[in-house]
């Protein structure tokens, strides 16, 4: 039987030392504020939101919310950015994305603080990450890291696959990866050949977007797989990138969906905050 990687429960033990640390930290007078921006009123959205509000509530963590109607324009939207940089009571920004059509995603992201990034996406985390530099985690790729790290998973010397190469997921896995020491390869939709590639990997981390894609056919015998994916098949089931059922069986760690790398990326977000702090 596989060992089942249990993301809720470490995501639990995570946000459980965040909040001693953030009662110390406040005990030192020190306080923890996220500015949460959304911009109009996708129900998905919300429940993010919604579940980022409360991530900060249970750890201590001060949250203001700032939501604005679909019409916001893009100069509103950057001048509210701006103000909340200015602000010393704030330690991190975020958007909500997707942002409204009519907003450039990209320049709203290059408008926060790089020292208020907390979703690591400015270009100066990204490059942070890259030649090794302290800086803001782009949080699903180090809430893997960490699921691996306190799973007991050895990454260096490992080959770790990656199935997709988006800025939010795919590359900042690769970045940490080889910080961990793993040789790392990247897969995308025009990779040649994706089974005999997948089948080298001692990690395999798909990212891919498309429901139960990764049978047992692409994996190797005893090799740790973290999904990524979520949906909800036509049964109204949440699975992910990988068919559960028919590759538990032939590996030897998996993360479920639900309860896998999802809870991960907000208690991630919940430790970019105190590290505003920290130093
Ligand atoms: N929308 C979906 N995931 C995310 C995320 O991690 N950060 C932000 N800002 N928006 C998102």
């Amino acid at each position: 039987m596989a060992q089942l990687i249990d993301g809720k429960q470490i995501s639990k033990e995570i946000k459980d030392e965040l909040k001693t640390e953030v009662q110390k930290l406040k005990s030192e007078g020190k306080n923890v504020c996220l500015a949460v921006v959304q911009v109009g009123d996708d129900p998905a959205s919300t429940v993010y939101v919604n579940n980022k509000k409360k991530a900060c509530a249970y750890i201590g963590i001060e949250s203001r919310s700032y939501e604005l109607p679909e019409s916001t324009s893009e100069e509103e939207l950057t001048a509210l950015v701006e103000e909340l940089n200015e602000d010393d009571g704030v330690n991190g920004i975020l958007v909500q994305l997707p942002l409204p059509s009519h907003i450039d995603e990209d320049r709203i992201i290059r408008t926060i603080s790089p020292d208020k990034d907390v979703d690591g996406f400015h270009p100066v985390s990204v490059g942070r990450l890259w030649i090794g530099e302290k800086g803001f985690l782009s949080c699903t790729p180090a809430g893997i890291i960490q699921l691996l790290k306190r799973s007991n998973i050895e990454i260096a010397g490992k080959n770790c696959v990656i199935i997709g190469r988006s800025n939010i997921v795919g590359k900042p896995m690769a970045a940490l990866l080889l910080r961990e020491n793993g040789t790392v390869t990247i897969t995308h939709s025009k990779t040649k050949d994706l089974q005999k590639i997948t089948k080298t990997a001692d990690i395999l981390i798909v990212a891919i977007g498309k429901e139960r894609f990764i049978t047992s056919d692409y994996v190797k015998e005893g090799a740790v797989v973290i999904d990524v994916g979520m949906h909800r098949d036509s049964e109204n089931h949440l699975c992910g990138d990988v068919d559960f059922r028919d590759v538990e069986p032939k590996v030897s760690a998996i993360t479920p969906v639900p309860g896998g790398v999802g809870p991960m990326t907000i208690a991630m977000l919940m430790n970019n905050c105190v590290e505003t702090v920290r130093c």
